[in-house]
């Protein structure tokens, strides 16, 4: 496993789209701090200087590349892990892939690529951060301090850790996508929850019924059910 470590970087997730044809498969890339670090659908990602976990994570892989939501989900599954690991607990996925604690979000994961040549998975995980502007974000954010009654947590030895158990859990993956299935269905943080969403130009509510075996989120719009592939959550009514 390689690690490279930046004080400071535009962005990890750059960083590796500029440089992944001189790097191995499962190359993470970390930094204390982002001057451009950026989130899903063109949002910005800010993160107070060496507080936080900021991480990205190259797939070189096609078999793996091409299964992007459920690598999107692997992801997600493996960063709640990691939080259970340290005794949090209410740990869930929103679909598609962010993770709540408490009903706030710890953690964001953005993936960019092109297929056949590379996936990058990037992490932004809220670790010793304390404030949050919850009057700008669109959810209220929490961290791993805050969840844990203020104690602060050696950031070097966390990012070593969460490193080491994505690269454990990928060396020891055999192509087996359902090994998280139950994993996922418990910890659906919309689960029954009624949800305004948008996927490609359709605007979809309902009642969030489950996520299945491809990661498919299924809602009941009363009439049917839905399973949508894709999509961004507008709103939880
Ligand atoms: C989101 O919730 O919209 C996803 C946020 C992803 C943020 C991480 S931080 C490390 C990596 N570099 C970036 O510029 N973004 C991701």
């Amino acid at each position: 496993m390689k690690h490279i470590h930046f004080e400071e970087i535009d962005s990890t997730n750059t960083y590796l789209k500029k440089e992944y044809q001189n790097l191995d498969n499962l190359t993470f890339v970390t930094a204390d701090f982002q001057s451009s670090g950026h989130g899903r659908n063109t949002r910005e990602w800010h993160a107070n200087k060496g507080e936080n976990i900021l991480m990205s994570y190259l797939i070189k892989d096609k078999n793996i590349i091409e299964h992007f939501s459920y690598v999107s989900m692997f992801s997600a599954v493996i960063v709640a892990k990691y939080l259970e690991s340290k005794g949090l607990e209410k740990v869930t996925i929103k679909w598609p892939n962010d993770v709540y604690v408490n009903e706030k979000k710890i953690a964001g994961i953005l993936l960019e690529g092109t297929y056949p040549n590379y996936l990058i998975v990037g992490i932004g995980l809220n670790l010793n951060q304390t404030d949050f502007d919850n009057k700008e974000l669109r959810h209220p954010a929490t961290s791993l301090k805050l969840e844990n009654n203020g104690g602060s947590f050696n950031i070097e030895a966390e990012r070593k850790a969460l490193i080491s158990l994505f690269n454990d859990l990928w060396a020891d993956f055999k192509g087996d996508w359902l090994m998280y299935d139950n994993f996922i269905k418990k910890h659906n943080y919309l689960a029954k929850k009624r949800i305004k969403l948008s996927s490609g130009a359709s605007i979809i509510e309902g009642i969030v019924e489950d996520i299945d075996s491809q990661c498919n989120l299924l809602i009941n719009i009363g009439k049917e059910i839905v399973k949508i592939d894709s999509g961004e959550i507008i709103e939880i009514l």
